[in-house]
C-alpha cells in the first residue's frame, strides 16, 4: 500500500521499464497480407488503403523478396479476379492454372521457405460477392463447403502451407481437413477465421478485390446470415471450440481493435495459437488520421501492434507488417 509501494518506481528509466515490459512485438508475429493481378509490371495502390497495392505476379516476386529481407516469414495472398471470370458457383476458385494458385507457386519459386497462406472463401470469384453459392436469396451452406474443399485442395496442390477458410460457413474446418487428407496433404495446415464478425471495416479490402455484395433482387445485401453480430461474445467461444475440435491448427479472430475482448477469450478458452486481422478499415482510419495530422502515425500503429499480443494474439495478420518490421530492426 501507499507509500511504501510506489507503482511508478519502474517506469523511472527506460531500462527499467524495458525489463519489467510484459509483451513483446516481433517480426515473427506478424503475417503479410497481399493482393495479387493478372498483368506485367502491375502495382496500383489501393485509393482507401494508402501504401498497399494490387501486384502483378512479376512485382510479386519482387516484393517477396523485400519481406524475406526484412525477416517476415508468411503472407495471406488474396487474388483479384477478372468478371469475366466469376460466377455463382466460384469456379474459378480451383482452377490448377488460376492466379490464386500461379501466385503460391510464384512465392515459392521465389522462396520456398516463405510460408504461403491463402484465402478460402467464394467472394472474389462470385458475381454476387458472397462467400458462398447464392441461391433462392440465401447463401447455401453445404454446397459452399463441398466448393470450399475443392479450393483448399487446389491451394494445397500449388505449394499453399496454410488453406485460411474466410467464409464462416458451418462444418467446413472438419471437411476441408478430410479433404486435404484425402488427397494426401497431411501436413497443409487450417488457420480458421473462428471469430469472424459481420463488419463494416472490411470496406477497403471489398474496394482492393471488388468483391462487395451487389444489390440485386433475391441476393443478401449483406453477409449477416453467416459472418457474426459485432454483438456476440459467447457465440465466438463456441466457434472456436467447435473449430478446434474439427481440427483447426490456427483460430483467428477478425475485425482487430474492436474485437480485443473476443481475442483475449478465444486465447483464454483454446489450446491453439490466436491470431487477430488487423483488417483493411483499420489500416485506413490510421492513415486518414495520420494524413490530417491528428494523430501520430507510427506511435500510434506500433500501439495498436502491441495491444493485439497483450490482449492475447500470438500472430497478427495486418497492413503494417512492413514498416513495423522496418522499425523492429532498427530500435
Ligand atoms: C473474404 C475476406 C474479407 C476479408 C478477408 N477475407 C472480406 C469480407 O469478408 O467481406 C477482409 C480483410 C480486410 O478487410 O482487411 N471472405
Amino acid at each position: 500500500m501507499y507509500p511504501i509501494i510506489r507503482n511508478r518506481r519502474l517506469r523511472t528509466s527506460k531500462a527499467l521499464r524495458s525489463l519489467v515490459q510484459e509483451t513483446t512485438l516481433t517480426v515473427d508475429d506478424f503475417i503479410v497480407p497481399l493482393f495479387v493481378v493478372e498483368g506485367n509490371g502491375v502495382k496500383e495502390e489501393i485509393l482507401s488503403m494508402p501504401g498497399q497495392y494490387r501486384m502483378s505476379l512479376d512485382v510479386l516476386e519482387d516484393e517477396i523478396q523485400e519481406l524475406v529481407a526484412l525477416k517476415l516469414k508468411a503472407v495471406l495472398l488474396f487474388a483479384k479476379t477478372d468478371d469475366a471470370k466469376k460466377d455463382n458457383e466460384g469456379v474459378e476458385a480451383w482452377n490448377p492454372d488460376g492466379l490464386m494458385q500461379r501466385a503460391i507457386k510464384t512465392v515459392k519459386a521465389t522462396n520456398s521457405e516463405m510460408l504461403v497462406l491463402t484465402d478460402v472463401a467464394l467472394d472474389p470469384f462470385s458475381i454476387y460477392g458472397h462467400d458462398g453459392i447464392v441461391a433462392g436469396g440465401k447463401v447455401l451452406n453445404d454446397p459452399t463447403v463441398e466448393a470450399l474443399c475443392k479450393m483448399s485442395v487446389s491451394h494445397a496442390r500449388a505449394g499453399a502451407d496454410l488453406v485460411a477458410p474466410s467464409d464462416m460457413m458451418d462444418g467446413r474446418i472438419i471437411e476441408i481437413r478430410k479433404a486435404l487428407d484425402a488427397e494426401g496433404f497431411t501436413d497443409v495446415g487450417i488457420l480458421s477465421y473462428a471469430a469472424k464478425y459481420a463488419s463494416a471495416f472490411y470496406g477497403p479490402f471489398r474496394d482492393a478485390l471488388d468483391s462487395a455484395p451487389v444489390d440485386a433482387e433475391d441476393i443478401p445485401e449483406d453477409k449477416k446470415t453467416y459472418q457474426m453480430n459485432p454483438a456476440n461474445r459467447i457465440e465466438a467461444i463456441k466457434e472456436a471450440l467447435m473449430d478446434q475440435e474439427e481440427g483447426a491448427d490456427i483460430l483467428m479472430v477478425k475485425p482487430g481493435l474492436p474485437y480485443l475482448d473476443i481475442v483475449r477469450e478465444v486465447k483464454n478458452a483454446v489450446q491453439l495459437p490466436v491470431a487477430v486481422y488487423h483488417v483493411s478499415g483499420e489500416y485506413a482510419m490510421l492513415h486518414a488520421a495520420a494524413e490530417k495530422g491528428w494523430i501520430d502515425y507510427e506511435t500510434a500503429y506500433l500501439e495498436q501492434l502491441m495491444c493485439f499480443k497483450r490482449a492475447g494474439a500470438d500472430l497478427i495478420a495486418t497492413y503494417f507488417a512492413k514498416e513495423a518490421a522496418r522499425y523492429l530492426e532498427t530500435h
